[in-house]
């Protein structure tokens, strides 16, 4: 039997679509806030590879969906590059040093940090249902930069814009150094099991034009490239949020196999504007999961008539928000499967 999910990322259309949820492994589940508990934080679950296993396949077992996401962060890789991570309580990450002072050169690679990673894979990967598709997953270059650059999160990514125009020369450096981590990183995913990657490059929306096509579009396509070269066969979702009206450019000049769609875009204009063959996967707006009830079926309902005659995958435009409903998530897995 072929997987859904799986099937619909390379090309085939099916009768009802496949769904995941991004972050669909996390707070608003009281067996994952269980278990965070009980291993002293999020850092310490993802580094406990029988733990994130655990974390990865409880929504399966407690919803079914069609894919498992990889339990782990995109922050993954600046740790592997050198810079220590922490979470603090309530607070974002934080990334020491920040790279605002060129520090680079100055960081000791980590590649074993990645080690748990890969043996979370395999975990899962012996352990999922036979019909389940397993998705790995990295940040893209740009949004990886903006943690890495800053040491922390921001609202508009200022710090990192400003420093990509004062000195490309050393913004390049960091970025094809993310990118050759990446791309290392997610080939072991796939050896280790995993069946399909995706790029999350979550502040791709904060670029002017030219800035999206160089270190946006140019490091994507070369990660893309690299993976198809490796592991022919093996779909790259793109997940360029905040993309707009560069979604084609992104599309045709990256090669990614399947494109995710934040809840901005309109599935109307995305199912006129994208390759007719595109596998899309998007793209209900979190905060209408929260909501419920009937402005969730009508705004569910309008996504999947959108894309009611290409591959598509149903999903959020964004992560799920901690305090969704678990009765929303399961009215919405109803209404999806019942739509066929
Ligand atoms: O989707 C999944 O379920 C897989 C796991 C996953 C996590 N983070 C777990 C996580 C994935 C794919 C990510 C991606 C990620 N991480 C992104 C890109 C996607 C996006 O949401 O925009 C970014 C920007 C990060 C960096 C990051 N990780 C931040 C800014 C934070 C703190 C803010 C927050 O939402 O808590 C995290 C923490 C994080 N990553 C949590 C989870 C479940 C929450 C940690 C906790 O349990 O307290």
């Amino acid at each position: 039997m072929k997987k859904p999910l799986l099937a619909t990322l390379l090309g085939e259309r099916q009768p009802t679509p496949p769904v995941w949820l991004m972050r669909q492994a996390g707070r608003y589940l009281p067996e994952y806030r269980a278990l965070r508990a009980e291993k002293g934080g999020f850092l310490a679950l993802v580094n406990d590879s029988p733990a994130a296993a655990e974390v990865t396949i409880q929504p399966i077992r407690r919803f079914g969906f069609d894919g498992a996401i990889l339990f782990s962060d995109i922050l993954m890789v600046p740790s592997a590059l050198g810079q220590d991570l922490t979470f603090g309580v309530g607070e974002g990450p934080a990334l020491t040093p920040p790279l605002l002072d060129h520090a680079l050169q100055g960081l000791q690679a980590a590649p074993q940090r990645l080690e748990p990673v890969y043996e979370t894979v395999r975990q899962v990967t012996a352990a999922l249902p036979a019909q389940t598709t397993f998705l790995g997953f990295a940040g893209s270059p740009w949004t990886v930069a903006t943690y890495m650059v800053a040491g922390h999160g921001s609202r508009d990514q200022g710090e990192t814009r400003r420093f990509a125009y004062g000195d490309p020369a050393a913004f390049e450096e960091i970025i094809a150094a993310i990118a050759t981590c990446t791309i290392d990183y997610l080939s072991k995913q796939i050896e280790a099991g995993v069946e399909a990657v995706q790029l999350f490059d979550s502040w791709a929306g904060s670029l002017s034009p030219a800035q999206f096509e160089r270190w946006v579009i140019a490091p994507n396509a070369a990660i893309v490239s690299a993976l198809h070269d490796r592991h022919p066969g093996v779909p790259v979702i793109g997940f360029p949020k905040g993309a707009g009206e560069k979604l084609p450019a992104y599309v045709r000049e990256t090669g990614v196999d399947a494109v995710g769609l934040d809840e901005t875009i309109d599935p109307e204009w995305a199912a006129a504007s994208l390759p007719k063959d595109l596998p899309v996967q998007g793209n209900l707006d979190p905060l209408v999961l929260i909501a419920g009830g009937a402005a969730m079926e009508q705004a569910a309902a309008r996504i999947l008539a959108a894309f009611a005659d290409r591959p598509h995958v149903f999903n959020l435009g964004h992560g799920i928000l901690q305090d969704t409903p678990i009765a929303h998530v399961e009215q919405l897995l109803a209404f999806v499967r019942s739509a066929g």
